[in-house]
């Protein structure tokens, strides 16, 4: 960790950025437009290497609306055979920068009937179907506890400051529950009937692992899910990453602006 901070500090010039944005499947674009510095991953001391279409891979810095930003300009996922402990160590590295705020973000498939390709959703709570977590191991105790409480991960002031900022931008925002399998492959539609019976709303790949430890090492969470599909259903449309990423496009604008609001408006 110390090689890592040293190596992105001097980089940087030791910006130290209290928020910190994950940018999800074809939501990376805000990375480009607002760059002050950026430093590829595979450039990182122990950072593990992006592989995945549509992941830029590249850890961006700038100034957005007079705060200090850190982006990852795509994820590791857990489906690339990396260890939930790799996909979530650029997490730590934010603490440790100064990070006090995260706001998590993916593409997802709607498992809510309500919920249409293009809406954007805020994670009110998750359900980790991935069959394994992020904090196995040894507990670092300088960064949080053992058995840490999750009665709160998505922060109830933060839903309430994105619903304002929504409102004030005229877009409309979905809430619920989003539900993490390991993936690579999509849902069956048995999956899909049994996640929306567990209580879920949207499912993905990612996202919980770093939701997890986030609220591990005391961050506030903030999660936004851009749906890009309605999940499988029987007799429905096949599914196809290229798809993902197309929808993902069509609400790229107002994914956009409302983070921008977001960051505006929080505070510290
Ligand atoms: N399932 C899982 N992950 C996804 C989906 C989906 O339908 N859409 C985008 N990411």
């Amino acid at each position: 960790m110390e090689e890592t901070i040293k190596y992105i500090n001097e980089k940087t010039n030791n910006f130290m950025p209290q928020i910190g944005v994950i940018l999800g499947s074809g939501l990376g674009e805000l990375a480009d437009e607002y760059c002050d510095t950026a430093i590829s991953y595979n450039d990182i001391p122990n950072f593990i290497k992006s592989t995945v279409k549509g992941h830029k891979g590249r850890l961006v810095f700038a100034e957005i609306a007079g705060k200090k930003v850190v982006m990852m300009q795509g994820r590791n996922h857990f489906y690339e055979g990396h260890s939930m402990q790799e996909i979530t160590y650029p997490v730590k590295v934010m603490k440790k920068l100064g990070v006090k705020t995260i706001i998590l973000t993916n593409a997802a498939g709607g498992v809510n009937p309500d919920f249409k390709a293009g809406d954007l959703m805020l994670i009110t709570d998750h359900i980790n179907f991935m069959g394994a977590n992020p904090l196995v191991g040894k507990n670092d105790d300088t960064l949080g506890e053992r058995f840490p409480d999750m009665t709160q991960i998505y922060r109830k002031n933060l839903i309430n400051l994105s619903k304002k900022c929504a409102e004030n931008l005229g877009i409309s925002l979905k809430e619920g529950v989003y539900l993490a399998n390991s993936g690579p492959s999509y849902e069956t539609p048995a999956e899909i009937r049994m996640a929306r019976i567990l209580g879920a709303d949207a499912v993905g790949m990612s996202t919980v692992p770093e939701a997890i430890v986030a609220n591990y090492c005391g961050l506030e969470v903030l999660g936004i899910s851009c749906i890009s599909n309605p999940a499988s259903v029987a007799g429905g449309e096949k599914l196809s990453h290229e798809d993902v990423i197309k929808a993902t496009d069509g609400a790229k604008l107002k994914f956009e602006s409302l983070v921008v609001k977001i960051i505006s408006e929080l505070q510290g």
